[in-house]
């Protein structure tokens, strides 16, 4: 089990996507896959008329602060742990870094004139912890504070929407010399920044996301080290920095509340890999929605980490982790004290899920569900993972009925091997055709009656993608990266005509099983 483009030999998300053969799609899916092209940007004879999303639903695009922002070290921002580790030999592919990255610090202006443009009516940004308070706690950086007022503003002067998320991994170095997420005191220092930043910005930001990705956040931290801080724990280790994240999330919750100007909406952003029914049969549902929240102790592990989701979503939701995970765990499962599950359990007014593929899943002989394994040849992005469309069907779906929360698609995207053509343009066909499924299978959730916020494309523009440094463009817009220019890509025009559209003009595909 290779794979080619990985820097670590250990499983990454990304690489337990690409190669695990026992990942997923429905039959359905496989028809959708195979089945007609759906790169026109206008409707086809017969399409669906009527929107399928509501007039007030969020079409956006989402970043983060390490990935985007350049100025490492500018306007006295302090050091994050990912300033540390892209320094280190063979960390990162080629060597990169994201000192500079899309020097967004410097070109936000020209972005938001591009997301104007294109009709976004969202933007999610995240915050740089160390650029606001270079310690992590203690004194605030003015300047780096501002730069997020300046974002803000003109972001708003645009009509679009702030999604600000307060923690996308870049962790303040200073916190983690000092235990960081293996430390109780960590949610507190999690709660005090968040208190700077809703003073600062809620008087204009609405929409707030606390955590990213805790999974992926502490799988790739601490359980296979792949990422900053490049650490591998002991389970019983890890499994505490899940629950000291969790309790930060809690405190930054209760943080923003009290200190915010005006109601705020405030979710949590977590990655979610649904199991996919193999077939059409209720059987075969009936077992992937079991799949999708079980939780045996392989999911706790490096190889199977990313397929687990109760652990990762019940706390926050329902207040307590998934009993199987408990006696799976044992003596690794965390320590819980007095008054943590309610500090983790904070009401929230929406779940932000971060949908990218999903496994496929059968109902077994003996009346539980088995994985069943991708055809050979089965279509995948320029990252390796399968392209798997009901997901963001079964995703929405199940995440709604067992949390009973509106749902917010915070990211969802894939990497394509983009460049410029001859005729000056980035054509990028497999992104819009990419694109068009997932919000097709979206809109069926939708009109079965999930609620949802909104759709935010995972990514504006292309960006340091971790550990695979430049090497995966995940942009509707082009970055070239030595000057920096931005060119939109055939995929951003076709988001700006299907926004105006509110998905009504998303391709009808013909006779799929399983959409409407
Ligand atoms: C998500 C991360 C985001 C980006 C995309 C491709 O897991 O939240 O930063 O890396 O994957």
């Amino acid at each position: 089990m290779t794979r080619p483009r990985s820097i670590s030999h250990d499983f990454t998300r990304r690489e337990f996507l690409s190669v695990s053969g026992a990942s997923a799609l429905s039959l359905a899916n496989l028809r959708l896959a195979q089945g007609a092209p759906t790169s026109q940007t206008s409707p086809a004879p017969g399409a669906q008329t009527a929107p399928p999303f509501s007039k007030d639903f969020l079409w956006g695009a989402a970043t983060s602060a390490y990935q985007i922002e350049g100025a490492a070290r500018e306007d006295g921002k302090g050091l994050s742990v990912w300033d540390e580790f892209v320094r280190k030999p063979g960390k990162i592919r080629d060597g990169q870094t994201g000192d500079v990255a899309c020097d967004f610090c410097h070109r936000y202006a020209e972005d938001v004139a591009h997301m104007r443009e294109m009709g976004l009516t969202a933007f999610r940004f995240s915050i740089s912890w160390p650029r606001v308070l270079p310690g992590g706690t203690g004194a605030v950086n003015q300047k780096g504070l501002d730069f997020y007022s300046r974002l803000v503003d003109a972001l708003l002067a645009a009509g679009i929407a702030p999604v600000a998320t307060l923690f996308h991994w870049d962790t303040p170095l200073a916190l983690h010399h000092r235990g960081g997420w293996l430390t109780r005191d960590m949610p507190r220092w999690f709660a005090d920044y968040a208190v700077v930043i809703a003073r600062a910005l809620s008087d204009r930001v609405t929409y707030w996301l606390t955590i990213n990705e805790p999974r992926s956040f502490i799988g790739g931290a601490y359980v296979t080290g792949v990422q900053a801080p490049g650490e591998k724990r002991a389970r019983a280790e890890y499994m505490r920095a899940a629950h000291i994240t969790f309790l930060a999330h809690g405190r930054a919750v209760q943080a923003i509340r009290a200190n915010a100007h005006q109601p705020a909406q405030i979710g949590y952003a977590c990655d979610v890999s649904p199991s996919l029914p193999a077939t059409d049969s209720a059987v075969d549902a009936a077992a992937a929605r079991e799949s999708t929240f079980a939780s045996p102790l392989d999911h706790f592990s490096g190889a199977h980490w990313w397929r687990e989701n109760a652990w990762w979503l019940d706390p926050v939701f329902l207040g307590r982790y998934p009993d199987a995970a408990l006696t799976a765990l044992g003596k690794d499962a965390p320590e819980i004290l007095p008054g943590d599950m309610e500090t983790i359990r904070q009401p929230l007014d929406f779940l932000g899920a971060n949908i990218y593929g999903g496994w496929l899943v059968r109902a077994s002989a003996n009346g539980e569900f088995e994985e069943v394994h991708f055809p050979a040849g089965f279509p995948l992005t320029a990252f390796g993972w399968q392209i798997t469309p009901d997901a963001m069907y079964w995703g929405p779906k199940w995440l709604h009925e067992r949390y009973k929360m509106p749902i917010f698609i915070t990211e969802n995207g894939c990497s394509s091997r983009d460049s410029v053509s001859l005729d000056g343009k980035v054509h990028d066909p497999q992104r819009i055709d990419f694109t068009a499924r997932y919000l097709l299978a979206l809109a069926r959730a939708s009109r079965e009656g999930v609620p949802l916020l909104g759709y935010l494309h995972w990514s504006l523009l292309d960006n340091f993608e971790w550990q695979e440094g430049y090497t995966q463009r995940f942009g509707l817009i082009f970055v070239d990266f030595p000057s920096r220019r931005r060119i939109p890509k055939d995929s951003a025009h076709w988001y700006a005509s299907m926004i105006k559209s509110n998905g009504a003009s998303l391709p009808r595909l013909p006779a799929v099983a399983g959409l409407p």
